[in-house]
C-alpha cells in the first residue's frame, strides 16, 4: 500500500504472521526511463525480514514492464525479490487516464498481452507473476470474471482482488459475491486466488473465504498501524477456540512498535523523509485511545525522531497518572 508498506513495515507484519506483501506500486515507465535509481526507495527488498518478497509494477504497455522486470533483475538486492506482481487496480486518476491501474479493466485484451509478456520474462528470470484487481470499472462494467479468465489464460499465477470497482475507490462496502464470481470464473485455471476487501478480524478474514472460495486473503487498511492483526488472523482462522485469539494490544506496545517502525525508516531513507512520511501513519497507532486526536495533531507536527519520542513519552506518562 502507497505510504504504508515499505520494507520496515513489511519485516514487522511478517514477523507477526503475515506470509508476504507487496511493495507500493512503481512505474514500469520510470524503471525504463530511469533505472532503478528514483523508484529504489520504493522497491527495496529484505529476503531476510520479508520472507517471501513481491514488487508491484503498474503502467500501460507489455515492453514497460518486460524491460523493467529486466532492469531490476540488474541490481544485486532487488533481482533476489521472490514475486512480480503487476497492478491493475489502482483507482487514481492520475494513473488511470494513461490506461495502466485499474484503467486496464477497460482494456481486457491490452491486460491479457501485458500479462502474456511478462509471463514470458518473469520465466526467464525465474520468478513468479501475479496480477492485482478489481471487480470491474465502474457499476455498468462488471467484467471481473472475464477479466480473471484473461489473466489466467496469459499466465498470471496468481489473482488478488479487491471487491470493489475502480469508481468506487475505497467507499461502500467491497463485494465478496463479486469476487466469488471471479473465483468460480478461473477455478478449473490452476490460478491462486486471493480475495480482499475490509478484512478487518478473524471472523471477517474467515467469512470472506468462506463466502469466496477464495485460497488466502490479503489485508490492507486493517493493518495500518496494527501489524498484530495478521498473528491474529492467522491464529484465529487455524484455532479451533478462536475467541482466544483476539489481543488487546496496550498503548505502551502501540508506542513500541510505532517507535520500531519509525527507527527502520530511518535506517532506510534518512530521519526528516522517515518522519515526515510517518506522519501519515503514526495516526493509525494511536487511534481508539484516550486523547488520540490531540496526541494525533501533535505527532504530525513532528519532524525529528527526538520530537515524536517526547510525544509519545509525555501521553504515556499521562497514561500512568491517570489524567
Ligand atoms: C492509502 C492506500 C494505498 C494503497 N496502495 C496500494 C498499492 O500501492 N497497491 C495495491 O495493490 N493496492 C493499494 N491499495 C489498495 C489496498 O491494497 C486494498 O486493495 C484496499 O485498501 C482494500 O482492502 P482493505 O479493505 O483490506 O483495505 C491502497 C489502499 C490505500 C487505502
Amino acid at each position: 500500500m502507497a505510504g504504508f508498506s515499505c520494507v520496515t513495515f513489511r519485516g514487522i507484519c511478517h514477523g507477526l504472521g503475515s506470509d508476504y506483501a507487496p511493495t507500493e506500486l512503481t512505474s514500469a515507465r520510470s524503471v525504463v526511463m530511469n533505472g532503478v535509481g528514483k523508484s529504489y526507495r520504493f522497491m527495496r527488498i529484505n529476503p531476510e525480514t520479508e520472507g517471501v518478497t513481491c514488487i508491484q509494477l503498474f503502467g500501460n504497455t507489455p515492453e514497460d514492464f518486460t524491460e523493467a522486470m529486466k532492469i531490476i533483475c540488474e541490481d544485486e538486492l532487488l533481482s533476489r525479490v521472490d514475486i512480480f506482481d503487476i497492478n491493475m487496480g489502482c483507482p487514481v486518476q492520475k494513473v488511470v487516464k494513461t490506461g495502466a491501474g485499474s484503467g486496464l479493466l477497460k482494456t481486457p485484451k491490452l491486460a491479457g498481452e501485458i500479462v502474456r509478456q511478462s509471463r514470458e520474462a518473469t520465466e526467464k528470470l525465474g520468478k513468479v507473476l501475479t496480477v492485482k484487481t478489481r471487480i470491474g470499472f465502474n457499476d455498468s462494467s462488471k467484467n471481473g470474471p472475464e477479466f480473471a479468465k484473461i489473466l489466467a489464460a496469459n499466465g498470471a499465477q496468481a489473482i488478488c482482488v479487491h471487491g470493489r470497482t475502480a469508481a468506487q475507490m475505497y467507499a461502500g462496502e467491497a463485494d465478496w459475491e463479486q469476487i466469488r464470481l471471479m473465483r468460480e470464473s478461473v477455478r478449473d485455471c490452476g490460478v491462486y486466488f486471493f480475495a480482499n476487501g475490509d478484512v478487518k478480524d478473524g471472523p471477517s478474514a474467515r467469512k470472506i473465504l468462506d463466502v469466496t472460495g477464495a485460497d488466502g486473503v490479503m489485508i490492507g487498511r486493517a493493518a495500518c498501524g496494527n501489524p498484530w492483526l495478521f498473528s491474529e488472523v492467522k491464529d484465529y482462522l487455524l484455532c479451533q477456540n478462536a475467541d482466544k485469539t483476539i489481543k488487546n494490544i496496550s498503548f505502551k506496545e502501540k508506542c513500541d512498535m510505532l517507535l520500531s517502525e519509525l527507527h527502520g525508516r530511518i535506517k532506510e531513507v534518512g530521519e526528516k523523509t522517515a518522519v515526515c512520511e510517518m506522519r501519515g501513519v503514526m495516526p493509525h497507532y494511536v487511534k481508539g485511545f484516550p486523547g488520540a486526536s490531540r496526541m494525533k495533531v501533535a505527532l504530525c507536527r513532528a519532524s525529528t525522531e527526538m520530537e515524536v519520542r517526547q510525544i509519545l513519552d509525555d501521553c504515556l506518562r499521562l497514561k500512568e497518572d491517570g489524567l
